[in-house]
C-alpha cells in the first residue's frame, strides 16, 4: 500500500524549535514526530511513503534514508515550488499515489493518536465509497473541520473546515484513506482538500467517516504538544508501562514519565506527572520537573523548577530558576540561576539574565 504525509509549512507555530529542526524531526516522546506515523504505516503495510514538503527536505534526508532501512519501506520527498496546501500534493504525487488501483493513506503530519490503519482499510473496503476520514470529537471544533452525517449512517452530509457557527463537535482528526479516483477532483495548483475535495466528494456521497477510539491531538503548537504529551504517555502507560519510569524509582513524583536511558537524574530529583526526558540531559539535585519535556543533552540544574516548559536541546536551566506556563526554550538556551520566566518563547543560543514576567517572544 501506500501513504502520503502532509510536511508541509514552516511550522511557525513550533518556533522557536523549528527554527532549528524541521518540524517533523521535532521529538515528541523522544522520537521524531514522523517516526510514529512511518512506523504505523509500515506496520499496516504500507510500502510507499511520500513526504510533501515545501521546506528544507535536504534537513531531513539523511535521517530517512535511515527509516527506509529500519522500516523497510521506500521514503520519496515530493517538493513543491509553491505550497499546494493540502490537495495540491496528492495530484503532485499521483504517480506514485495512482501507480495501483489500490486506495492509499494521506496524513497531516502534526496529529497523534494510535493510528487505526488497519481497521481503516476494512472499512474502507466495506463501504466501498471513495474516501474515508477519521473523525474524533473535541470540545471546541472552532479550529478543525467538522463532519456531519447523514443521520444513522456512516456516509458524510457536509465537511465544514474551521466553521464559524456551531455545526457539531465530530472533527477531521487529519488520517483518510482514499482511493486514487480522489486525485481526478483535484488539479495541479495550491488548493484546500478540506475547502475544495471534501465538500465535492460528499456531495457526491462517497465519502465516510470512522470514528476514533482512544486519544488524538494536534500537536502543532507548544500548548497542544504538551498536552499531547500528556495523552501519549498516558496511552504509554496502558499499552507499554514497562517503557515508563517504574512506580519506585526515587525521583518518581507523580503520573507518568518517560526517561532515555542515557539521561543522568538525581535522586532527590521530582519528577511528573507527564514529563519526559531526552537522551544525554541532566538533572540536578531538588529539581522539580512537571508537564514538561526536556529535549536532548539540555541540563537543568539543582532546584530548578520547571513547569508546563519545553526545553529545547542543549538548554540549560540554572539553579533555583523557575520556568513555567508554556515557556518554549530554542536551541542553546541559557536560563541564568534564580530567573523566573513566564511563558517565554526563547529564540535559539539567548542566554537570559533577567525576569521575564509575562508571556513574550525573547529574541
Ligand atoms: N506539503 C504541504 N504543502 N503540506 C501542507 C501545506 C502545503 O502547502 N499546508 C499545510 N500542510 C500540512 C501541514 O504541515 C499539516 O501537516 C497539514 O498539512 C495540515 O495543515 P495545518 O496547518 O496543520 O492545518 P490545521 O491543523 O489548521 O487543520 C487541519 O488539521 C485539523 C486536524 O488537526 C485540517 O485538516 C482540519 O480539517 C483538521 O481538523
Ligand atoms: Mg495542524
Amino acid at each position: 500500500m501506500k501513504g502520503l504525509i502532509l510536511v508541509g509549512g514552516y511550522g511557525t507555530r513550533l518556533r522557536p524549535l523549528t527554527l532549528t529542526k524541521p518540524k517533523p524531526l521535532v521529538e515528541f516522546g523522544n522520537r521524531p514526530m514522523i517516526l510514529h506515523q512511518i512506523e504505523a504505516l509500515a506496520e499496516a503495510g504500507v510500502t510507499d511513503i511520500v513526504l510533501a514538503v515545501n521546506y528544507r527536505p535536504e534537513d531531513m534526508v539523511d535521517t530517512l534514508q535511515k527509516y527506509e532501512k529500519e522500516y523497510g519501506v521506500n521514503i520519496t520527498f515530493s517538493v513543491e515550488t509553491e505550497p499546494l496546501g493540502t490537495a495540491g500534493p496528492l495530484k503532485l504525487a499521483e504517480k506514485v499515489l495512482a501507480k495501483d488501483p489500490s486506495p492509499f493513506f494521506v496524513l497531516n503530519s502534526d496529529v497523534i493518536c494510535n493510528y487505526p490503519f488497519k481497521e481503516m482499510i476494512e472499512f474502507h473496503n466495506a463501504h466501498g465509497g471513495e474516501g474515508t476520514i477519521v473523525a474524533t470529537k473535541v470540545e471546541d471544533p472552532s479550529k478543525y473541520g467538522v463532519i456531519v452525517h447523514h443521520p444513522g449512517t456512516t456516509k458524510i452530509d457536509r465537511f465544514v473546515e474551521k466553521p464559524v457557527t456551531f455545526v457539531g463537535n465530530r472533527i477531521n482528526a487529519g488520517i483518510y484513506i482514499l482511493n486514487p479516483s480522489v486525485i481526478d477532483l483535484i488539479e495541479l495548483r495550491p488548493t484546500s482538500i478540506e475547502k475544495e475535495t471534501f465538500p465535492a466528494l460528499a456531495k457526491k456521497g462517497t465519502l465516510h467517516s470512522f470514528d476514533l477510539e482512544g486519544y488524538w491531538m494536534d500537536v502543532g503548537q507548544p500548548k497542544d504538544f504538551l498536552a499531547g504529551t500528556g495523552l501519549y504517555l498516558n496511552s504509554l502507560g496502558v499499552r507499554n508501562p514497562e517503557m515508563l519510569v517504574p512506580k519506585d524509582a526515587s525521583y518518581l513524583h507523580s503520573g507518568h514519565v518517560l526517561v532515555h536511558p542515557t539521561a543522568k537524574i538525581s535522586p532527590s530529583a521530582k519528577l511528573g506527572p507527564n514529563v519526559v526526558v531526552g537522551p544525554g540531559v541532566e538533572i540536578g539535585d531538588g529539581a522539580r520537573i512537571s508537564r514538561s519535556v526536556i529535549m536532548s543533552n539540555a541540563v537543568v540544574k539543582p532546584h530548578a523548577h520547571v513547569k508546563q516548559t519545553i526545553v529545547g536541546w542543549n538548554s540549560r536551566i540554572g539553579r533555583w530558576a523557575r520556568t513555567e506556563n508554556v515557556t518554549v526554550l530554542g536551541d542553546d538556551v541559557e536560563i541564568q540561576d534564580e530567573i523566573y520566566v513566564n511563558g517565554g518563547r526563547v529564540l535559539p543560543h539567548k542566554s537570559i539574565g533577567s525576569n521575564v514576567e509575562k508571556p513574550e517572544i525573547i529574541m
